[in-house]
Parts: structure tokens; C-alpha cells; sequence
């Protein structure tokens, strides 16, 4: 018992007024400051997503380009904060690399930002989105040996990013139009999703006034959960397990197993219960983009027959689960040459135009308070202290 609602998981709690995206988890709707995101997914770039989830509008010509300008300009690591890298061992998990530069990246610019000053919170937000590609190529490439390469400020946001990663220094450019484009879609789709873990990580630690590349670092390490972003990265080990379309049905009864401890990786959402407008449309690029630079990947059967065969499943149909947004984008980032373990990193890229969004939306909110749940206590009443050689 208890003075307080129990609310286990948040599932029924708002815990703050936003306008930056809507969900409709029942009728498979996802709207970015009130754009559909199949019309944002079809016409609109990632960079200009960021413009539109921070500020609210759709950029014109000038406000974009001073916009671009701008990330373009601050995509540099400070030589200083670039030997952090080296402290990681070689074969760090990508994600723990990215935690640990974010929060280092506080340490040089804490004491240089004025909270209250609504320009430099933006410059900040600017900073993240500009340099976390940066940070995230540096470290696949120190994870590989490789030295980490310059960001390229003639290129647009995704190529500079693709030309980043690359792995071989002496090789001519050659950036693949149709793997820019893929990857730009798919940042699209992931740049935000209202108050999912990690963004409510963001908020939650933003609301207590620390420096917003904390914020962010903590919103990483959130997202890295195999029941949040790290999804996308368990999905393609559970699909190269499952290995062939003979032993799909095993993995989908192992799944219905509660005492398995297996769950279909990619599939089920807290909200979606219809199904994940998101993953509606990265299917039909998945197909479309595998033809297009003529990969030919087993997987892509494994994965169609493991969702023809869970959606007539009535385990799966009693509980509304569905594949989510995670269930086809590894197969892409597979097909786009990204490593295994840099997918949840692709996420936390695309992801960091919502939480700094998010960031800015809180700083200027008058209702936000520090966030501070309470709890039902459960454990004893008042006792009397024993001392040690009595218990
Ligand atoms: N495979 C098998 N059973 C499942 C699955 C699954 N993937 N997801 C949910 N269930 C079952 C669950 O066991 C429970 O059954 P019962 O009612 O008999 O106890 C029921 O469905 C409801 O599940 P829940 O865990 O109470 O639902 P939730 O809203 O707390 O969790 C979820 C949502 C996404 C964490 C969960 O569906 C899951 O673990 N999915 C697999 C991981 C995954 O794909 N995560 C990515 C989510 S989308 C992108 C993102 O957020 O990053």
C-alpha cells in the first residue's frame, strides 16, 4: 500500500506537456510537428527533420542554409577530446565508446554554457547534432585500428558521414548515391519518438539542469538496451541464429516459450499495437534498396518468413505484436557495409535531433520540474539496529 498511483514502466503517465511528435499507437500513426511521417520519409532530408523537430517549422531556403552552415561547421572533434578514444580498449563496444565521449564532450563545454542563455542552448544542441557522427565513425575506426579521418565539410551530412566510416584512407571517394539516400530515410525514421526510454533519459536528467552533452550521453546509454535501440543489433544476431527459413517456426515457438527467456528480437512495441508506421516503410525500402545495389542477403528470406509466420501466429495476434522499426533496418545497414555493433550507434545519430530537441522544448517549458517519481515502499517497518555479533 502505498500514498502514491503505482505505475510500473510509465505506461500510463504523461510526464510532460510536448509538441514535437504525435503517436497514434493504435492506428499506426507517427507525426513530427504535425508532418506524417510517411510524407516527411518521402520528400524531406534528415537535416532538415533536425530543423523541423527542434524549431517547429519547416525551414525555408535561407533559414536551411544558415542551418547547414552551421551543423557543417561544428563537426570537428578538439584534438584533446579525440585522445579520449585511445583510453578504450581496441575491442570496445561502439556504444560504450559513444557514452564515454559524450560525457567527456561536458567537460569541455560546461564551463563556457550559460543555461539561461536560449542561444547557446541552441548552439549546443547544434554541437551535438553535428559532431555525434564524428564521434561515431572515430570510434568503428578505432575499433578497427584505423586512424579516425576529418570530417569532409563538402559533403552533405550523410555522405560526410559514409566517407567517415569508410575504412580504407587511400581509397578514391566513392560514395554510393542510393546508400546515402537509404541511410537519410532511415535517420529520418529514427530521429524521434516522443517520450520513449531514452528521450524521457534526456528529459529526466535535463530536468535536474545539468549540461545537455551529459543529458545526451545519458540518453545513449538508454538506448543501448536490447529492449530499446539495441534491437536493431539482436535482430541480426537472431536472424544469422536462425540462419535459414527451415528454422524459423523453432525460433518462433522458442519465442512463445515464456521459460525460454527468448524473445523475437524487432518485434512488439509499447504503443504500436496495430502496427509500426515506421517499419511499414523501411520493409519496402529494405527489398528495394537490397535490388538497387544488388545485394543479395539470405537473411531478407529468414526475416520475411519469420514475420509471415509470427503474424499468423495467435500468440503473437492475441498480443498485437508486430515487427517494430528495428526488425528490417539491420538488413539494411548490413547491406550499406555498417558493422553489426555500429546499428545501435545509427540510431543514437539519428535519435540525438529528437532529444536535443526534446532538451530545448524542456529548458523553455515554465511547468517543468525536476523529474522525482515516488514509489509504493515495500520493504520493513521500523526495527531496532543489532549490533553485529548479535544478528
Ligand atoms: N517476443 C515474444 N513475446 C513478446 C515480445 C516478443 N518480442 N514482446 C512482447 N511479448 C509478450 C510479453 O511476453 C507479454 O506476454 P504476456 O502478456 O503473456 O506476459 C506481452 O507480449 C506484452 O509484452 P510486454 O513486455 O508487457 O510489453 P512492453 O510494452 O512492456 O514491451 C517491448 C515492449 C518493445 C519492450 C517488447 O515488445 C520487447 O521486448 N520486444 C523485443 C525487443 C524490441 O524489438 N525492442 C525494440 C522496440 S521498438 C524500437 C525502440 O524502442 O528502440
Amino acid at each position: 500500500t502505498g500514498l502514491f498511483t503505482y505505475d510500473s514502466g510509465f505506461t500510463a503517465t504523461a510526464s510532460c506537456r510536448s509538441a514535437i511528435t504525435y503517436i497514434d499507437g493504435d492506428n499506426g500513426v507517427l507525426m513530427y510537428r504535425g508532418y506524417p511521417i510517411e510524407q516527411l520519409a518521402e520528400h524531406s532530408s534528415f537535416l532538415e527533420v533536425a530543423y523541423l523537430l527542434m524549431n517547429g517549422e519547416l525551414p525555408g531556403k535561407d533559414d536551411f542554409a544558415t542551418f547547414e552552415h552551421e551543423v557543417t561547421h561544428h563537426t570537428m572533434m578538439h584534438e584533446a577530446f579525440r585522445t579520449f578514444l585511445f583510453g578504450f580498449r581496441h575491442d570496445a563496444h561502439p556504444m560504450a565508446m559513444l557514452v564515454g565521449m559524450l560525457g567527456s564532450m561536458a567537460s569541455f563545454y560546461h564551463n563556457t554554457l550559460d543555461l539561461e542563455d536560449a542561444e547557446q542552448r541552441r548552439m549546443a544542441a547544434i554541437r551535438l547534432i553535428a559532431k555525434v557522427p564524428t564521434i561515431a565513425a572515430a570510434c568503428h575506426r578505432y575499433s578497427i585500428g584505423w586512424p579516425s579521418r576529418y570530417p569532409k565539410n563538402n559533403l552533405e551530412y550523410v555522405t560526410r558521414f559514409l566517407h567517415m566510416m569508410k575504412e580504407v584512407p587511400s581509397e578514391p571517394l566513392e560514395l554510393n548515391p542510393v546508400a546515402a539516400k537509404a541511410l537519410d530515410l532511415l535517420f529520418i525514421l529514427h530521429a524521434d519518438h516522443e517520450q520513449n526510454a531514452s528521450t524521457s533519459t534526456v528529459r529526466l536528467v535535463g530536468s535536474t539542469g545539468a549540461n545537455p552533452y551529459a543529458c545526451v550521453a545519458a540518453g545513449v546509454a538508454a538506448l543501448w538496451g536490447p529492449a530499446h535501440g539495441g534491437a536493431n543489433e539482436a535482430v541480426l544476431k537472431m536472424l544469422e541464429e536462425i540462419g535459414r527459413p527451415d528454422n524459423v517456426q523453432s525460433a518462433v515457438d522458442k519465442a512463445k516459450d515464456k521459460n525460454s527467456g527468448f524473445r523475437l528480437m524487432g518485434f512488439g512495441h509499447r504503443v504500436y499495437k496495430n502496427f509500426d508506421p515506421r517499419a511499414k516503410i523501411i520493409r519496402e525500402m529494405c527489398h528495394k534498396v537490397l535490388n538497387e545495389l544488388g545485394v543479395n542477403d539470405p537473411l531478407l528470406e529468414v526475416a520475411m518468413k519469420l514475420e509471415e509466420a509470427a503474424l499468423k501466429d495467435d500468440y503473437f495476434v492475441q498480443r498485437k505484436l508486430y515487427p517494430n522499426v528495428d526488425f528490417y533496418s539491420g538488413i539494411i545497414y548490413k547491406a550499406l557495409g555498417i558493422p553489426t555493433e555500429m546499428f545501435t550507434v545509427m540510431f543514437a545519430i539519428a535519435r540525438t535531433a529528437g532529444w536535443v530537441a526534446h532538451w530545448l522544448e524542456q529548458q523553455n517549458d515554465p511547468e517543468a520540474k525536476i523529474g522525482r517519481p515516488r514509489q509504493i515502499y515495500t520493504g520493513y517497518d521500523a526495527r531496532d539496529y543489532a549490533s553485529i555479533d548479535k544478528r
